[in-house]
This record gives structure tokens, sequence and C-alpha cells, in this order.
């Protein structure tokens, strides 16, 4: 996964240095997708040449690469394009060769950056090799540039670059977001995606006239475009009068006489003012919103097979092929996004601030869907489908990483509320063994990003069977939350730390409503629904107070950090939250940290057990208390010394070990023996939301493992935030 950022300024005269500033800050927004090496490449001083500078590891690096470079910052352009990438690697090591842009040629006639995974480039290098072209680089980006140059010289440059475009990513198989730029068509730029995301953030000296921008269908009849644009049309719209549409004023529906008097010059008219000049107009292009958000909050979010051409100061969507039922509408979003939700105000990294941004995320999670007077709960994204979700045959959860956890801590629930079978499922392993599934079941897609590759693969795997599919994804405008039939967003905003934290909270809480929604109108599960729901009510409260243990767990940290190995172990419901802290603490602090399951120690992980190897035992009460006392027996028998996560004022975890007369410990024996152990206190709460309190601890631990071992934690090396490669 990567990070890709273009801007174009429109009449809007700008130094090369504000140019190469605004693509620097657009990378240092995108880092947390990728920070391997970047690159950019901006229009030189003749106009069709181009500086491109490559850089490995951070963006700062790069800065430091632009001083050196001696470009003449102070020279000004009017209309300019830039473009620039963020490289998390997955085709060949992280260096400058392989750092983004990529090239078509030594004269670089095309420039591409790409975020995704050509999966047949081998195919395409070996055919464009067979024509004579020289591969510079071990990525599979490197074929759509060189693809480019040898479709534009076999059409003798006849063709206008989308339908360049349009050649090239018929015979591209795989994901990809793009930009591309050419000398051969200086002043434009070409954003396309498929699988991977892309949007095109637009801000105007003037407000823009109209809030949607039409996609391009050239080749079909204007009727059906017509009947499209109705369906689609949003009825806040007010056309402006004369706009070259023939609509009647203030008219909603496109569905008039004379729509097809000119739908290909209709594109841009956002972008023209009423005398029928161009609007100065500045062009972000970028694979997330975090990019733009300082820049503008009008964006586009392009769908799979969108062609976004910008030329002339207008942005023109045409699409790579026709499909039946597309929508030609894209409409101008305002995003509610603000600046200050991704910078890291007065905190060192973005995890440690999204950790302590809980209390407030849980609770933008459950704003207006949770009523605690009444104890009932609407989710509007779902409140057509639920009752044929209650009639499903079986629920299967499925999503990766953190996002499988929160599955896995809330499926006891499912099926505690609702008595439809429930399986959860890893991805990607679900797509390697394509199980049976049925138009009768239902699908349900955790993902912060709403862009991982195996997730969107078993998506669509399953739409393919008929099952109905339901999404519950943080990020708005995402793959997944656009191709699920109907789902809900956590509401958790923007996550830039690559160690997911707050998400998995509030991914927890979603699935916990959607289980309460299903059993509403179950009598039976009436009080078991209040007393979750009343739970549901304190929960930040509660959840504040174990953020009060920071400093705490930072002291324990620290006596920690020459460890390689621990052992994290749960059971029931802390299975989840077992594996979810083993997950955060291995990524972040490179511990070979291991979750498992209390009641599986004794088939083998038992033999890891000694007086050095670190053990955090998860022991808040519930119903399975009396065999988690089990476990920590056959833990401390073994000279284990367990950190424990328990219960407020909860009973005592360690049993003495039996005296050699046989005779067992006095009680003030007993808790001395216990006071040798470090103990964590959270607050109690219901058993199916103690993982919410308990994970935060872990999450804690995980930060200050990685930050006293000297590691960044909000850029574990080897990952990247969203991984749009199966
Ligand atoms: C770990 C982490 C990953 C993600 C996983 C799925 O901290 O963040 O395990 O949870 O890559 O990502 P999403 O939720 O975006 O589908």
């Amino acid at each position: 996964m990567c990070g890709i950022f273009g801007y174009v300024n429109y009449l809007v005269e700008k130094s090369r240095g504000e140019i190469v500033d605004t693509l620097l800050t657009g990378l240092d927004r995108l880092e947390y997708r990728g920070y391997d090496s970047s690159g950019f490449a901006v229009d030189a001083d003749k106009r069709n040449e181009n500086y491109v500078i490559r850089e490995v590891g951070k963006v700062s690096e790069l800065r430091k690469l632009v001083q050196e470079a001696h470009m003449d910052m102070s020279k000004r352009f009017s209309t300019h394009v830039g473009i620039a990438h963020n490289r998390w690697a997955t085709h060949g090591q992280p260096s400058r060769t392989n750092a983004h842009p990529h090239r078509s040629d030594p004269g670089a006639e095309f420039l591409v950056v790409h975020n995704g995974n050509i999966t047949n480039y081998r195919e395409l290098k070996s055919l464009l090799e067979s024509k004579g072209y020289a591969f510079e680089t071990e990525t599979d980006t490197e074929c759509i540039a060189k693809l480019a140059k040898y479709v534009y010289d076999t059409n003798k440059g006849r063709l206008d670059f989308t339908e360049l475009l349009k050649l090239i990513l018929v015979e591209i198989e795989g994901s990809y977001g793009i930009l591309v730029k050419s000398s051969h068509y200086p002043g434009e730029v070409i954003a396309a995606r498929n699988g991977s995301p892309l949007l095109v953030g637009i801000k105007s000296e003037r407000k823009l006239k109209v809030d949607f921008v039409d996609v391009e269908f050239p080749d079909i009849n204007v009727e059906a475009v017509a009947d499209n644009v109705t369906h689609e049309f949003n009825p806040r719209l007010v056309l402006p009068r004369g706009n070259g549409l023939g609509l009647p004023d203030g008219s909603n529906s496109l569905m008039v006489p004379g729509l097809n008097n000119d739908l290909r010059h209709s594109q841009s008219r956002a972008f023209i003012s009423d005398d029928g000049m161009p609007i100065p107009t500045e062009f972000f292009l970028a694979s997330d919103l975090a990019a733009v958000v300082e820049q503008t909050k009008k964006v586009i979010f392009l769908e799979d097979d969108d062609i976004a051409h910008i030329y002339d100061g207008g942005l023109h969507i045409h699409r790579v092929r026709r499909e039946e039922g597309m929508s030609s509408i894209r409409s101008i979003q305002t995003i509610e996004m603000e600046l200050q939700q991704i910078r890291k105000g007065n905190f060192d990294h973005f995890m440690l601030k999204e950790i302590f941004e809980q209390p407030e995320s849980i609770v933008n999670t459950m704003r207006g869907r949770v009523n605690f007077e009444n104890r009932t709960v609407k989710l509007g994204g779902l409140s057509n489908y639920i009752s044929a979700i209650r009639r499903s045959r079986r629920i299967v959860m499925i999503a990766c990483g953190t996002s499988y956890h929160s599955c896995l801590a809330t499926r006891d629930l499912f099926e505690e509320l609702t008595d439809i079978p429930i399986s959860v499922e890893i991805a990607s392993y679900f797509l390697d063994r394509r199980p049976p599934l049925f138009r009768d079941d239902t699908c349900i897609f955790v993902s912060q990003s709403g862009e991982t590759a195996d997730t969107i693969l078993a998506l669509k795997y399953c739409i393919e069977r008929g099952a109905m599919c339901v999404g519950v994804v943080n990020a708005v405008g995402s793959g997944i939350s656009r191709q699920t039939l109907c789902g809900v967003h956590i509401n958790a905003g923007p996550e830039i730390g690559v160690a997911s934290t707050k998400a998995y909270t509030s991914q927890y809480i979603t699935l916990v409503m959607i289980a309460l929604s299903l059993s509403e109108d179950r009598l039976s599960k009436q009080s078991r629904r209040n007393e979750i729901i009343d739970g549901l009510g304190k929960i930040s409260a509660q959840l504040q107070e174990v953020l009060g243990l920071n400093d705490r767990i930072q002291a324990v940290s620290e006596t920690l950090v020459d460890k390689l190995k621990m052992l994290i172990l749960g059971r029931g419901y802390q299975y989840a939250t077992a594996l979810e802290g083993a997950l955060k603490i291995k990524e972040i602090s490179y511990i070979l940290a291991e979750g498992i399951l209390t009641g599986e120690l004794k088939h083998g992980p038992l033999a890891l057990v000694d007086a050095d190897i670190p053990i955090i035992m998860i022991a808040t009460k519930d119903k399975l208390f009396d065999k988690i006392i089990n476990g920590i027996g056959q833990v401390t028998a073994r000279s284990g010394k367990p950190i424990f996560i328990a219960s407020q004022n909860g009973p005592t975890l360690v049993e003495g070990k039996k005296k050699e007369n046989g005779s067992v410990e006095t009680k003030a024996e007993l808790q001395s023996a216990e006071t040798s152990y470090v103990r964590f206190e959270v607050p109690e709460t219901v058993d199916c939301l103690q993982g919410l309190l308990n994970i935060v601890i872990l999450q804690i631990f995980g930060y200050w493992l990685a930050v006293k071992k000297g590691y960044n934690p909000d850029h574990p090396r080897n990952l990247a935030k969203a991984v749009t490669t199966e």
C-alpha cells in the first residue's frame, strides 16, 4: 500500500517553491500509508520536461534532497501539474530506483505514480521488452509508464490523453490508483482507479455552482445517461440559470429535452463562471482525505474504472468501460474532517493520541444510535435490512488483523443474542478455502480503512454467491462501504497510527450495537440487552479511568524492554483481547508476543512458561473466573510471574502453594504471595464489554514498549496503514 498525491493549479499563480511545498505537505499527511521511500515530479523550466526527485526513507529525507537539488524555487507558474508518492514496497526493495514516479523512457515522456498491485506485470514486461523497452526497476508500476509510451507511439500521437489511458487500462490486471503526467500533454493529468482509493479535492476562488460532475459516456446513447442522471440526482441541487444544458431554472431533473445538446462540454461547468470564463481552480488528487483536508473540504470520490482527466481547468470524468447501472454522477461532497484530527496535537505520536481519544471516539460511535433512556438501538444504515438479517441461515464475519479480532471479541454475544450460527473468518484464509456460501447467509465485512485487498476480494466472492453483504467501516467513501449492500460507519474519526487502536474499540461497539439491534424483537433477551445498554452508557467514563494507569504501565514496561518474547493469556471474551494485545505488542515493539487461550495452555504453550518469560494474564471477573484461577495456578506452579489485568477490588487471584505438611496457606500468606505480582486493576463492566477496557492496558503497554526500545510506534517497520495488496 502506498500514498499518492497530485496537485494542479489552474490560473492560480504559484511559485515552484509553493508547489513543491504543497506536494511535500501532501506526502507528509500520507506518510502513514508508506514510508520506505518517496518522490515527486514537477514541471521543469521547459514546459515538456520534469524534475523527478526520489529518495529512500521518510518524507524528511526527500525534503533534504530537494534542498540539494538547486531547483529555481522562485519560478512562477499560473498552471502546473505535480505528482507525488509515498511507497510501501511490494515489488522490489526500497531504493531510489524503485521509488516513484516511474518513467517510460530516459526522456520521461510519461511519468506514473501508483498504489496497488499489477498482477499481469510480468506478461506486460516481457511484451514490452520484446518491443525493445529496457526496464530499470523491479516494480510492477514501471510497465504502466512504458505501456503508455508504447501505445502513444503506435498510435503516432493521435490519441487524446483519456483515449490513451483507456487503451492502457483495459490491458492492466490487478488493482491500481494511478496518476499519470506526460510531456505530450502538458498541463494535464490523469487519475484512474480500480480497487485502490482515489479522490479529487477541488478548491476554487469562487463558490462552486453545482455539486456534482457528470461522468462522460461518449459511447452510449444520451437517453440512457439521462435515466441514470435522474436516478442519482441530488435533490438539494439548484442548477444555475443558463448553464448550457437547457435546464429550467431551479430544476432538479436532467430529464429535459436538449440534454444531449452537449454532454461532453458540460463536464467542467462547475469551474466555469456565468460569463463562460474558466474559474481559477486548484485540484488535489489523493489516495485519502488526510492529504487534502487542510487544502479544501470539497471532494469527489472516484469509482473503480473512473478516469479523471484534468485539463484547461476542467475536471472530466470518463469510464474505462461501460457498465450497466453505473451512476453517471460523481457528487462533490463536503467533508467534515478537521485538520486537528490528523495532527498529533500535544502527543508525541498518533498512536498515543488515538489511544487517549477512545473515551470520545466510542461515544461518537454510539451517538444518535443508542438511546440510553429507552434502551433502544437504531442503526440507520441497517434499518431496512435488520429483519432480513434475522432470517439468515448463518452470519459470517470476515476481516483481517485487528478488525478480525473485533469480530472474535463479539462473536459470543452474537450467538447469545441472535441464536444464529456465527462464523468468524480471516479474509485471506477464507479466500484460500473458498468455502460454501449461500444466498441466505449474511456476511459482515469489518475494516477500518475499507480498502484491505483481502477483505475486498472476500466481499466480491460473497457478492458473487448472492449473500447479503454488510459493511462495518471507518473510512467513509471507501471500497467496502460502497460495495456492500448496507452497513454502519463506526465514526471513530481518522486513524493515522499504523497500529489500530480506536478503530478496534469502535468496531467492537458497532458490532455490539448490531447484535443488540438483531435481538430487539426477542422478549427472552430483553433483560440481557438492557444490562448491556446500561453498560454501554458507562463505558466511556470507565475507559477514561483506565487511561489513568498510563504512568504505571509505562513504568512496568521499562522493566520488560530487554525481553524478546511474551505471552498474553485470556479466555472466553478475553481470548480476543489476548490476541489483539499480542498483535499490538509485536507489531510495534517487535517482541514476539503470543496471545494464547488459557484453556489451551496445558496442550502445549505451558512448555514456554518459566520464571523469565513475561506473561500477562487477563483475569477480570466473569463467569469463567474459576477456570481463570485454574490457569493462573498452572502458570505460577511453573514459577511463571504473571502481570495481571484484574477487576478493581476483585478477589485474590493467586492460590498459595500447598505447604509441605499439607496445610493450606493462611489468607495473609495468600495476599502476600499475590503482592509479588504486578496487578493492573480495571473497572468492572458487563462481561461482553470488558474487553473494551482490558485492551486499553495492552495498547498502552505496546506503545511504551516500542518507545522505550527506541522505535517509532507510528511507523512500524515493514508495515503501513491499509494493505491494498493480497
Ligand atoms: C493492526 C492493524 C491491522 C489491520 C488490518 C486490517 O494494528 O491495524 O491488523 O487491522 O490490516 O485493516 P482494515 O481494518 O483497514 O481492513
